[in-house]
Parts: C-alpha cells; sequence; structure tokens
C-alpha cells in the first residue's frame, strides 16, 4: 500500500499548509486540496503569493515551489476523490448552535457531509484519515457511513490529528514534536506513517488505537489552554497583591516539571479551538455520567470569558468610570500574533463591551481587514458613540483617543516610537497592555499611565 495521489477534503488553515508541506517534503505525490468554497480555492490559486487566503509566515515560500507542479488547489471534490488512494477530512468542525448539545457538542455535519462523498466517489482501496479535530469515537460513524464499499471499494479509517498552532504552522509542521496515527489497520497505519517519515524522525511518529488518538487530540488543547487559564488567574491575583505575574511565570518555568512555555499571561486564549474543544470534552464527559469532570474542565472556559471581560471593564473604571464618547486605541485584532484569523478572538469580545460603553474604537491590525471586523463585531464601521474605525497605523489608533489597548502581541506594538504617539493622544492617557509586550519604561517616559497584565 503506497499511496500516490492524496486528495484533502477542506483548504482551511490546517488543510492549506499541512498539504502544501507534505507536498513539499513528497515531490512524488500528487496532493489535491479541494473545497466547495470557491472563492477560497480561487485564493489559493492566486499567482500573487501574498494573497493566499490564510497569512502564515514561510507558507507563500512552500505553495510557491510546489504549486502546480505536485500540489493542486481545486473545486472537483469528487474527481480528486475518485483519483486518490488517501483522503484526508480537514474540514471544520465548530461548536454545534443548536439542537441537542448545542453550545457545547462539535457540529459533525461538514464531517458526515464529506464522507458521504468519499462513500460515493472513491475508487478501489481509500484510506480515509480524520485530519479534523473529533470527538471520541468519530471514527465509527465515518467507517459506518462508508460502509462496506460498493463493489471494488474498500477503505480503511485512521485518526491523525494536527498539532500546529497558528502563526507557527510551517515550523510545526515541518517539525513537529509528534506525529500522532491511531487507527487498527496496521497496513494503512505504515502507509501514512511512511510518508511522515520523509522528514519527520521514526520516534516521533506515534501509532496508537483510533480512540486513544482522536482523544488525545482534544487533551492536549484541554491541557494548553488550562495553563493559560491558569497564569491568568494568577495574573489576577497578582494585580490584587503586587507581585508580577512575569517574575512568578519565570519562577515556576524554571521547574522542569512545570516548563517555561505557554506561561505567558494575557487577555484570555482565543482561536477557532480551545473552547470549541474544550466543551466538546465536557459535553461528552456529561454524556459519559461524569459530572465531576465536565465540570472541572468547564472551570477553564468560564475564567477565560471571565479574563476577556474583566479587561474590558478595568479599562471602563480607569477611565473615571466612563468611556461614553471616548476614542480608545485597539492596537491588534487577531487572536494572536502572526495570523489573520480572528476567531473567537479576545479582541471582539473585549470591542464589544467597550462599545456596549459608547466607545469610539480605532482598530489597528497588521493582517486584519475592515470586511473581517464588520463580520465578527456585527456592526459596520462609523462614527459616533458605540462606532469603530480602521486605523491605519499606531498613530491613527491613538489619534485623540484617551487610551490604546494592547491586545494582540504583533512585534510591531513591541517597538512603537511613542513620545509621538503620546502627543497625538488626550490627557491623561493611558496604555492598558493586556499581553505585557509594550516597552513600557519608554510609554512611562513619554508620560503614559500604564496598566500592565498581572502587575501588582
Ligand atoms: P477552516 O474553516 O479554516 O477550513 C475548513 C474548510 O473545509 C472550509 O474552507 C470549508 O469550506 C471546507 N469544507 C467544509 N465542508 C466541506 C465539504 N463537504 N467539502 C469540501 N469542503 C468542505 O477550518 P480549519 O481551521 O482548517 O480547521 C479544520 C479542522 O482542523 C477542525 O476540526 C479544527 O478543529 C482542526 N484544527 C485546526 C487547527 C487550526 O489551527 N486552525 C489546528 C489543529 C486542528
Ligand atoms: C492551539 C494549539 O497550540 C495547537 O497545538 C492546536 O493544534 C490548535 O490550537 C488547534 O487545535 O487549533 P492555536 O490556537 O493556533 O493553537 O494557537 P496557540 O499558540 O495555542 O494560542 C491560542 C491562544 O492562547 C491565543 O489566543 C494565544 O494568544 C493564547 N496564549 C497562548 C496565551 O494567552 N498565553 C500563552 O502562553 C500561549
Amino acid at each position: 500500500m503506497r499511496p500516490r495521489r492524496i486528495c484533502c477534503i477542506g483548504a482551511g488553515y490546517v488543510g492549506g499548509p499541512t498539504m502544501a508541506v507534505i507536498a513539499d517534503r513528497c515531490p512524488d505525490l500528487t496532493v489535491t486540496v479541494v473545497d466547495l468554497n470557491a472563492a477560497r480555492v480561487a485564493a489559493w490559486n492566486d499567482p500573487d503569493l501574498s494573497r493566499l487566503p490564510v497569512y502564515e509566515p514561510g507558507l507563500d515560500a512552500v505553495v510557491g515551489r510546489c504549486r502546480g507542479r505536485n500540489l493542486f488547489f481545486s473545486t472537483a471534490v469528487e474527481q480528486a476523490i475518485a483519483a486518490a488512494d488517501m483522503v484526508f477530512l480537514s474540514v471544520n468542525t465548530p461548536t454545534k448552535t443548536r439542537g441537542l448539545g448545542a453550545g457545547q457538542a462539535s457540529d459533525l455535519k461538514w464531517v458526515e457531509a464529506s464522507a458521504r462523498t468519499v462513500a460515493e466517489a472513491a475508487t478501489g482501496h481509500t484510506i480515509v484519515v480524520e485530519k479534523s479535530t473529533l470527538p471520541v469515537r468519530t471514527a465509527e460513524a465515518i467507517q459506518a457511513i462508508l460502509g462496506s464499499g460498493r463493489p471494488g471499494q474498500s477503505f480503511s479509517v485512521l485518526s491523525n490529528p494536527e498539532f500546529l498552532a497558528e502563526g507557527t504552522a510551517i515550523r510545526d509542521l515541518e517539525e513537529p514534536d509528534r506525529v500522532l496515527i491511531g487507527g487498527a489497520d496496521p497496513e494503512a497505519i505504515e502507509a501514512l506513517a511512511a510518508i511522515y517519515a520523509r522528514w519527520v524522525p521514526q520516534p516521533r511518529i506515534l501509532r496508537t488505537n483510533l480512540w486513544s488518538s482522536e482523544l488525545s487530540k482534544l487533551t492536549a488543547n484541554a491541557f494548553l489552554a488550562q495553563r493559560i487559564s491558569s497564569i491568568n488567574s494568577i495574573a489576577a491575583f497578582c494585580e490584587a497583591t503586587g507581585a508580577d505575574v512575569s517574575e512568578v511565570a519565570r519562577a515556576i518555568g524554571a521547574d522542569t516539571r512545570i516548563g517555561e512555555k505557554f506561561l505567558q499571561a494575557g487577555p484570555g486564549f482565543g482561536g477557532s479551538c480551545f473552547q470549541k474543544d474544550i466543551l466538546n470534552l465536557v459535553y461528552l464527559c456529561r454524556h459519559y455520567g461524569l459530572e465531576e469532570v465536565a465540570a472541572y474542565w468547564e472551570q477553564v472556559v468560564r475564567l477565560n470569558t471571565w479574563q476577556q471581560h474583566r479587561i474590558a471593564r478595568l479599562v471602563v473604571t480607569r477611565l473615571f468610570g466612563t468611556v461614553t464618547g471616548k476614542r480608545i486605541g485597539l492596537l491588534g485584532f487577531a487572536f494572536k500574533a502572526d495570523t489573520n484569523d480572528t476567531r473567537e478572538s479576545p479582541a471582539i469580545r473585549i470591542a464589544r463591551d467597550l462599545l456596549e460603553e459608547g466607545a469610539q474604537l480605532q482598530i489597528v491590525d497588521p493582517k486584519v481587514s475592515e470586511q473581517q471586523i464588520t463580520r465578527d463585531l456585527g456592526l459596520p464601521p462609523g462614527e459616533g458613540e458605540g462606532s469603530w474605525q480602521l486605523a491605519s497605523g499606531v498613530e491613527a489608533a491613538a489619534s485623540g483617543a484617551d487610551a490604546l489597548v494592547l491586545v494582540t502581541e504583533w512585534d510591531v506594538f513591541a517597538r512603537i516610537h511613542w513620545p509621538a504617539v503620546v502627543a497625538v493622544m488626550r490627557q491623561p492617557a493611558w496604555l492598558f497592555d493586556a499581553r505585557g509586550r509594550a516597552d513600557e519604561t519608554a510609554a512611562r517616559a513619554a508620560g503614559l499611565r500604564v496598566w500592565r497584565i498581572g502587575q501588582g
């Protein structure tokens, strides 16, 4: 079983970069990424590599090397499936918004639809790989949909969750901590392992059963998100007691059992997955009657929501209890630096709270468009109380403002020339640094009052 043609259903933040790296590392494989979203596919095929639909450092170079050689983006879903001997399912799995499990369970309608398309279009023996993050035992449902196959068809289902983080996706894919493959068919497992083995050392390719693989993905995200809620809870405590969370993080991170990574206090985690995956875990725990376990993980999300509201509240409190009609510059809108993704960005909740209070927001982000912010806030740009506008740069965001709120840790915000920025603000002016990223000494020297996350 040596795959020659791969098809990936879903040309999103995972499907696009993941397949680009596979194509780059395996020039003898033909990789076709398909999507029903024609605009997205067209953007992947844009001759101008700066206009790919996903912004990731290094992605343009990888796509530039492979596209048209052995990497293709297409809307011809059935055709690509029929030609493939391995099909990755990399479609979205957001939280259900209605019906059974609404607000917690994952909505599997896109996974089910793509599995049905595979069942209709596949030819010969096809290895079907779950790349999407899925509830435990989803492979069972996929196997049931694929059935035993029409004459001439057969299937093996594998779980191969993706652990890349946005902003570092290419590095994470090229040098993964581990690749996880779960399955029951040893031949199929080895066929997929052989692809990764072209660039990933064998000891990092872990093989497990299907259910362990599916659950490991949810567990990894739950542990990572838990660390952020843990450090954010301590940040609030530092502010109340005079300790400094960055010093506490350094001190505890030096313990090799704890480790130094993922201890950066901030405005709460965003991104399309942490909240959705924990809520899914919570839902599954309740389903299996494990109420205490469910409540334990649920608290990670509750603390995160509290943290996001807390930032907006303390801005209002320090600006004499009201921001009505006041200009506030929002530095960053993406959920983290080095991505154009705004899904579940803490900036959305913070902006909404400030708009609700009547603020006039001036938002600047190096990669997020006005249309995207309009969609996220459910409000077009405007003027007056409770409005927002896109600013062309930090100085424009600061113009006439009483405060700047640093929400995303973009590098440019660490290098702000504060005297020029303070000069255009209304005094007394504040910097609220929710990421601990700005040059606080320079900001204070330029005359700003500074609040920094986790600083007592
Ligand atoms: P995304 O929304 O960016 O992309 C999913 C794509 O699938 C969309 O373009 C959509 O049009 C397409 N699609 C849906 N149904 C389809 C169908 N039936 N046929 C063809 N195309 C279809 O999502 P994403 O961020 O790439 O996430 C995909 C999965 O990977 C999710 O399960 C997510 O939890 C998981 N994941 C995401 C990340 C991340 O960093 N974004 C990391 C690891 C895992
Ligand atoms: C996360 C995981 O890191 C990936 O392993 C996983 O594959 C992915 O989710 C997924 O399943 O979607 P991602 O959400 O892209 O990746 O980015 P992270 O770097 O994990 O950051 C998530 C959020 O936590 C961001 O809002 C970030 O700013 C915040 N964060 C992260 C902190 O506030 N502090 C930290 O120390 C680290």
